[in-house]
């Protein structure tokens, strides 16, 4: 299950990010959380966080075009949905970790499951 925004709020710690003035549309922003490295994505007003982790190759993911939701791999061009971090095309066959995101007053949190 690697889709963490199903996690009930009480399964998952919130962690400060960035401030929402410092991520505006259009931007990206890479994180490391503990050991996860993420990437999160201001789309029209709207935050995505998933892994910075390509499940085809383990190579970075964050780089890639992105077209509406869709995240192309920039090593041999799988395609992501940043929304729920599933795999949409060869040679990815595996989904990747998708985190939940809130806005807590001006400051942007993750969501990154509890051990
Ligand atoms: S590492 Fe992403 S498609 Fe190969």
């Amino acid at each position: 299950m690697y889709n963490y925004r199903n996690l009930e709020k009480e399964d998952c710690e919130f962690v400060d990010v960035v401030e929402t003035d410092d991520l505006p549309t259009g931007e990206r922003l890479f994180i490391e959380i503990d050991d996860l490295s993420i990437v999160l994505f201001n789309v029209g007003g709207e935050y995505y966080a998933i892994a910075d982790l390509c499940s085809h190759d383990d190579g970075p993911l964050g780089d890639g075009d992105l077209d509406g939701l869709e995240l192309a791999c920039p090593r041999h061009g799988a395609h992501f949905d940043i929304k729920t971090g599933k795999a949409l095309s060869l040679p990815a066959i595996v989904d990747i970790p998708a985190y939940p995101v809130r806005i807590m007053g001006e400051t942007i949190q993750i969501g990154v499951p509890r051990d």
